[in-house]
């Protein structure tokens, strides 16, 4: 049984200062890696700083490069002064993350190792007072996650006798649905369901969790969130970064498995869910995959009617010229991988029936933009005639990143002795209304993993129907290579021609946010 304390959702704004973390022990797998570097320790360093941790509170970084833990500490000082949001490394505040800042070679499938690591965890909870509450950060490559999972539970690491244990693990969860469901297996041997953390980092943004209270703490928009007043719904995902290095991993990966299966599908069930009984993980995770299982599947002939792929050729982005993706370091020079996808969604419910969700998410697009776009249904009858001509249906759009916030587009009188209409903007910024910095997301996620908050998860069903509903999609583009016809949209554009076309077949078209 879980002792943590039990503690108010995160969703529920401006209540996080009521929930105390425990004392704990943090232990992450892959420590000098670029993950740890980048994210987890200035993520632990900033919620230091925040004072959102207790002084009882330790970390043991696991890697097989040997190190000392001082020479551990410095070059982690370096990373948090790189790559936190301030740049800047506050001296007192480090000093006290760094006395409880370790490091253990080790080995990831060595039994040897776990020993060790069990040692240093009880010398760690005696001078840092940490009790025996331990969270495992699984940030290594996916083939050592079960393995970990498994020498820890053989080493006792898991047991929650004396605190709790949980495991943070990494994406990708699984490149399949048999391989994610081999995985859940392989882990759930040794876990309990609660003690797993399956991260998804899109759901640490702060709009994303603002979707909920937007969506369920006012009364004007959700009832018209449903088929009666909604047109259509799009949701962008753009990136103005190739595979930065990452060749060989993409290759093996492309857009669907890298960022629609998890990231773009989390979501999306937020937009599509229904209100949740409660805030309470459980409720609100049953109502995302009872829309996820709504969602229509695809077939062949939705993947080839619906769907659009594609791969980016060289270009120029923010007017620097950049390569084709078959010319980025480990990719093969005929490769058939899709840097972008547009999908087409449909949820079958009583909520969602006839109104379509495009998806796209692409490398190298124009700009780096993730928005939802709910399109509502034009008014009903043209009242203004010809001076309505200019105008479009209402739009409300929610810009998860950058320049978070959200757009209420509206028609009205172009001020004059003649009519004229025009769409005007209705505005909501975070900078503005709020003026602080937004939290990282891996910030909140690894808090609220402490907390014992699982709510910003992803559940075991949910892996697997993400990956249920993109296997058609990947085997009918995995048996058509050769009808790619790669590169098809050149870096810096906003993607393929055919995912225009297809939506102006439909009458709509595209926003270019
Ligand atoms: C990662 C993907 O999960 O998300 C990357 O592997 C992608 O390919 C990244 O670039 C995007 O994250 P963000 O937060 O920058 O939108």
């Amino acid at each position: 049984m879980s002792t943590a304390t039990v503690v108010e959702n995160p969703l529920r704004v401006g209540m996080r200062l009521g929930r105390a973390a425990e004392p704990c022990a943090v232990v992450i797998f892959g420590a000098s890696g670029d993950l740890a570097k980048r994210k987890l320790i200035p993520a632990l360093y900033r919620l230091v700083q925040e004072r959102l941790l207790p002084a009882e509170f330790a970390v043991v970084g696991l890697g097989r490069t040997p190190m000392s833990d001082e020479e551990y500490r410095d070059k982690m000082k370096e990373a948090v002064a790189e790559f936190s949001e301030s740049k800047k490394v506050d001296e007192e505040v480090w000093r006290s993350f760094a006395a409880g800042l370790h490091y253990l070679p080790s080995n990831i499938d060595n039994a040897e190792s776990y020993r060790e690591l069990a040692q240093r965890l009880e010398e760690v909870a005696g001078a840092r007072g940490t009790g025996g509450n331990r969270l495992f950060y699984l940030s290594v490559a996916p083939e050592f996650y079960a393995e970990a999972v498994k020498q820890l539970g053989e080493a006792g690491l898991l047991k929650q006798d004396n605190g709790w244990a949980r495991v943070i693990i990494e994406k990708p969860f699984g490149t399949s649905l048999e391989s994610a469901r081999e995985l859940n297996e392989q882990i759930l041997r040794h876990l309990e369901e609660s003690q797993v953390y399956r991260i998804d980092h899109y759901l640490g943004k702060e709009t994303v969790q603002n979707l909920l209270v937007f969506r369920f703490a006012n009364g004007i928009f959700e009832p018209l969130w449903n088929r009666q007043y909604v047109d259509h719904v799009q949701i962008t995902n753009a990136e103005t970064v190739g595979v930065e290095g990452r060749g060989g991993y993409y290759e093996k990966s492309g857009v669907v498995r890298d960022m629609i299966q998890n990231h773009v599908f989390q979501v999306l069930s937020l937009v599509a869910m229904e209100p949740p009984a409660s805030l309470s993980a459980e409720d609100v995770r049953d109502e995302k995959i009872k829309a996820m299982h709504s969602a229509r599947a695809f077939t062949p002939e939705r993947v080839r009617e619906e769907c659009v792929r594609g791969q980016y050729g060289a270009g120029a982005i923010g007017g620097a010229a950049v390569p084709g993706y078959r010319e980025e370091k480990g990719v093969a020079r005929d490769s058939t991988t899709e840097t972008y996808a547009m999908v087409t969604m449909w949820f079958d419910n009583w909520r969602w029936s006839g109104v379509p969700f495009y998806i796209r998410s692409g490398k190298r697009l124009a700009k780096r933009v993730t928005e939802i776009a709910i399109q509502f249904r034009a008014a009903p009858h043209a009242l203004f005639g010809r001076a309505m001509e200019e105008v479009a249906p209402n739009q409300l759009v929610i810009r998860i990143q950058p320049d978070e916030g959200i757009t209420l587009r509206v028609a009205a009188k172009v001020p004059g002795q003649v009519t004229h209409i025009r769409d005007v903007n209705m505005d909501f910024r975070y900078g503005a209304s709020f003026g602080v910095q937004l939290a990282e997301a891996y910030e909140r996620l690894i808090l609220d993993c402490i907390l014992g908050d699982s709510t910003l998860y992803a559940r075991k069903d949910m892996t697997e129907r993400g990956w249920e509903l993109v296997s058609p999609i990947l085997e009918e583009w995995g048996a058509h290579r050769e009808d790619a016809d790669f590169p098809n949209y050149e870096a810096g554009s906003w993607g393929p021609e055919a995912s225009f076309k297809l939506l102006e077949q439909q009458g709509r078209h595209w926003r270019r946010p």
